[in-house]
């Protein structure tokens, strides 16, 4: 009888946790309830430094509600692995990354607002490493605390890599810098995973970039070496013709003083 019962509680259970899983609304909500009733208590979706072009179309966009007796639920209108697709083109590129393939756009991005450019979930190599600086298994992974867990064998598989303690070089060879170097492409900026990687797709192995230097196609390791030979080779020029500039004037002045110095006596009383 006790078995029976702990079962029949299991089972309970069992339907509470599927129901709760299929986004069982934790307050009621009428059919037809329109987005503005939404932000009465989820303004926080809305606001933020990068919010999501598609919020001004209308929670409901996204997210269903229904309502069958007393039971509210909200659910999204498409898979999640489906979803951003239905507005954003997939790329038709050979290489894609993991997560991008198998549509977990809102591991990298939230839906609807973030404080960084594009709803990305952190900033510049912060995103990437998330997932793939080498730490052992803790027991437990969400990439940015998102309700998102990985098994431990899902966290082996991604692919891990070594850097220095502060982790601004050691990858992809010897001591090559990955922060902190000045990118010659693009002035101002600096190396970052994303110099020489791409985040969704690539038309080479391993998420390399090609890119375009002096209207030619390479590969961006050529690409940046050689703008960063010239770029040297162009300041070791302009270092030459400043000092050709400075002798010259030198070689100027000291033909110009043997004229001079006869014509003070003269100006003397
Ligand atoms: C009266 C307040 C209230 C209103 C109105 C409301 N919500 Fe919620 N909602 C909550 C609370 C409280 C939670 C649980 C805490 C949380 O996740 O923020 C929640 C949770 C959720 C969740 C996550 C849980 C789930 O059901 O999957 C979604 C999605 C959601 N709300 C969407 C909506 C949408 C869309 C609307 C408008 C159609 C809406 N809410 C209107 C209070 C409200
Ligand atoms: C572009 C599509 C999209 C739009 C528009 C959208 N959402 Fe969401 N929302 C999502 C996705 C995707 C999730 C994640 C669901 C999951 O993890 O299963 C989500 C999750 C949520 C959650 C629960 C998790 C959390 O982040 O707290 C709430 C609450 C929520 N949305 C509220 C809203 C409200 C309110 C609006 C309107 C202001 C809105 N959403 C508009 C796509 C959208
Ligand atoms: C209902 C259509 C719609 C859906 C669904 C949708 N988006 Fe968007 N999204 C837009 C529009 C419109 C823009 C603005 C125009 C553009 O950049 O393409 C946009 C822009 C973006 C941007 C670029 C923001 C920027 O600052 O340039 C990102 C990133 C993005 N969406 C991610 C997502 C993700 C992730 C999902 C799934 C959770 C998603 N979108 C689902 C319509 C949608
Ligand atoms: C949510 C976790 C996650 C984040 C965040 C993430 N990755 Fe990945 N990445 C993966 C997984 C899983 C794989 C293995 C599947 C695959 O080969 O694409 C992978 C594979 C890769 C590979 C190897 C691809 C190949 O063809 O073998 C590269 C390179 C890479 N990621 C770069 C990046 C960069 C750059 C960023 C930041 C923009 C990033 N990753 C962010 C999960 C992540
Ligand atoms: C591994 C992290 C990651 C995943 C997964 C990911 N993105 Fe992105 N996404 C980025 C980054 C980083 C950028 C910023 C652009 C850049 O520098 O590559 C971006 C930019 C975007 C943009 C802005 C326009 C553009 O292409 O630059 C859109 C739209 C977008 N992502 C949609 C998506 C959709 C849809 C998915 C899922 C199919 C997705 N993203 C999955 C990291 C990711
Ligand atoms: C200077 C260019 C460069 C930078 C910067 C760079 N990578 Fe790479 N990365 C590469 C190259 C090239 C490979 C392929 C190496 C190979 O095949 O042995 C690679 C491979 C990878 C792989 C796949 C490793 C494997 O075992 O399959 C991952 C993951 C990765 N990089 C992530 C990152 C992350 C995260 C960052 C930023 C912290 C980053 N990369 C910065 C050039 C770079
Ligand atoms: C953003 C520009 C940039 C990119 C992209 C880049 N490099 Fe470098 N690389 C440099 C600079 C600058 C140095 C000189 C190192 C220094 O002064 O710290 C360097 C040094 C090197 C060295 C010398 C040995 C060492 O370990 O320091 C090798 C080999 C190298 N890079 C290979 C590559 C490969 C392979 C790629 C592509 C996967 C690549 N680089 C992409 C800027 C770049």
């Amino acid at each position: 009888m006790a078995r029976l019962y702990k079962t029949f509680l299991f089972i309970a259970i069992l339907i509470y946790a599927l129901r709760l899983n299929a986004g069982e609304h934790p307050v009621p909500l009428e059919k037809n309830v329109d987005a503005a009733k939404c932000l009465e208590c989820h303004d926080d979706k809305t606001k933020g430094t990068h919010v999501h072009s598609a919020i001004a179309m209308g929670c409901t966009t996204c997210h269903e509600v229904k309502v069958e007796k007393d039971t509210t639920t909200v659910e999204l209108i498409a898979p999640k692995e489906d979803l951003c697709i239905t507005c954003h083109e997939k790329s038709a590129r050979s290489t894609l990354h993991g997560p991008y393939e198998k549509g977990g756009c809102v591991s990298c991005h939230d839906p609807h607002v973030s404080q960084f450019d594009k709803q990305l979930r952190a900033d510049g190599n912060q995103l990437c490493l998330e997932c793939h600086q080498s730490r052992p298994w803790n027991g437990r992974f969400a990439p940015f605390q998102t309700p998102y867990e990985l098994t431990e064998t899902q966290y082996n598989e991604i692919p891990k890599i070594d850097l220095d303690p502060t982790l601004k070089m050691g990858h992809p060879i010897g001591r090559h810098k990955v922060a902190d170097l000045p990118d010659p492409l693009h002035a101002g900026a600096k190396i970052t995973c994303l110099t020489c990687h791409e985040s969704h797709a690539a038309d080479q192995a391993k998420l390399v970039r090609t890119t375009e230097y002096k209207g030619k196609k390479m590969d961006v390791c050529d690409a940046c070496h050689l703008a960063n030979d010239d770029s040297s080779m162009a300041q070791a020029q302009k270092r030459a013709d400043e000092l050709e500039a400075q002798r010259q004037k030198e070689q100027q002045m000291r033909s110009k003083q043997p004229d001079m110095s006869p014509q003070r006596p003269r100006s003397r009383p």
